[in-house]
């Protein structure tokens, strides 16, 4: 049946009814906040590069965890930048580390939202790569052990759930393993399953403190010009033990957010990224672009892709525009 049998704007002419043939709908529970704390801070610090985003101490860091719970968002995402580096990234297990205290803070004063941290070394190593260096290279298998020491001590502390995003092959099931041994058997594994090498993560270096001293990550992020190696990457991390995977970017690749949600029934989060969100900001700012709508446009284009959950810094302006 065509026109003018046919007249698809029949079901676009009110807001009743195009609420009710809307395919697709996004609310604070399918978001996540990240958050990084840095070490040593008195007042939260600015990162210039994302308009809204700070480093906090971790009281404040604690606080905005709070200020998310209370908006119904269901979760946050912890990074932390130790006040000492080293080449083994050892500040990243400290049981009295920044993510540590501020995991035991949440838990403390905010006992329901879910902690998921971070695991990796470029923000605790002097020269910013997320695994041990042998010579110029990054070396894989020497750096599974520090990561499951890290992913312990986020255990020990009361995450969760650990996240780890270093692209190290094999760290899902060394960290699987390794919180199994300790008795941390509820401790869930986020996998940054399908992370690409990307540009987009440049305002990031500038939260994190985690610019690579030399070259890039490209010999262990993947390739932005593969699709099928993320379905084996997805599959490999499953295969370890994930228990959720994840796809990052979120905008440049929703094919690969599709392609993934066809492949597994596991939860799919989508990382809408530091720079996907200064973008939209430094826009918004010179009054190019209407920041509330190409943020819901944003947030519903990766949920009708595919994803469960969209880890997101737009995550409490979103909130508090939806609430009541
Ligand atoms: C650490 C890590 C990065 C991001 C999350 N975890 C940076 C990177 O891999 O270079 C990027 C997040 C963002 O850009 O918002 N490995």
């Amino acid at each position: 049946m065509s026109y003018p049998i046919t007249r698809g704007r029949r079901l676009r002419r009110t807001p009743a009814l195009r609420q009710m043939v809307a395919e697709t709908t996004v609310a604070p529970s399918d978001l996540i906040l990240p958050l990084f704390m840095a070490d040593g801070l008195e007042a939260p610090r600015p990162v210039t590069s994302m308009p809204g985003v700070a480093q906090y101490p971790v009281d404040a860091a604690v606080a905005e965890a709070r200020r998310a719970a209370s908006l119904g968002i269901p979760a946050v995402l912890l990074f932390g930048i130790p006040a000492h580096k080293d080449e083994q990234g050892s500040a990243s297990w400290q049981n009295d580390g920044v993510v540590q205290r501020a995991i035991r803070g949440i838990k403390g004063s905010v006992p329901d939202l879910c902690v998921i941290t971070d695991v990796c070394l470029c923000e605790y190593t002097t020269h910013g790569h997320c695994g041990v260096l042998q010579g110029q290279e990054v070396a894989n298998d020497a750096t599974l052990p520090l990561l499951a020491r890290q992913a312990l001590s986020h255990a020990a502390a009361g995450a969760d759930i650990v996240a780890p995003s270093d692209m190290m092959d094999g760290r899902v099931g060394a960290l699987r393993h390794a919180l199994d041994e300790a008795g941390y058997t509820d401790t869930a594994i986020l996998a940054y399953a399908a992370k690409y090498a990307s540009a987009f993560y440049g305002p990031f270096r500038e939260a994190a403190g985690s610019t690579p001293a030399f070259g890039d990550r490209r010999s262990y992020q993947m390739d932005p010009r593969n699709a099928r190696e993320a379905l084996r990457e997805v599959a490999l991390d499953i295969g370890e033990g994930a228990d959720m995977v994840m796809v990052k970017p979120a905008l440049a690749y929703l094919d690969i957010v599709q392609r993934v949600r066809q492949h597994t029934d596991l939860p799919l989060v989508a990382y809408n990224v530091s720079g996907e969100y200064s973008m939209i900001k430094a826009a918004a700012a010179a009054g190019w672009l209407d920041e509330r709508r190409v943020v819901e446009e944003v947030l519903t284009a990766i949920k009708r892709a595919g994803a469960d959950l969209i880890i997101t810094y737009h995550a409490l302006d979103a909130a508090g525009w939806w609430a009541r």
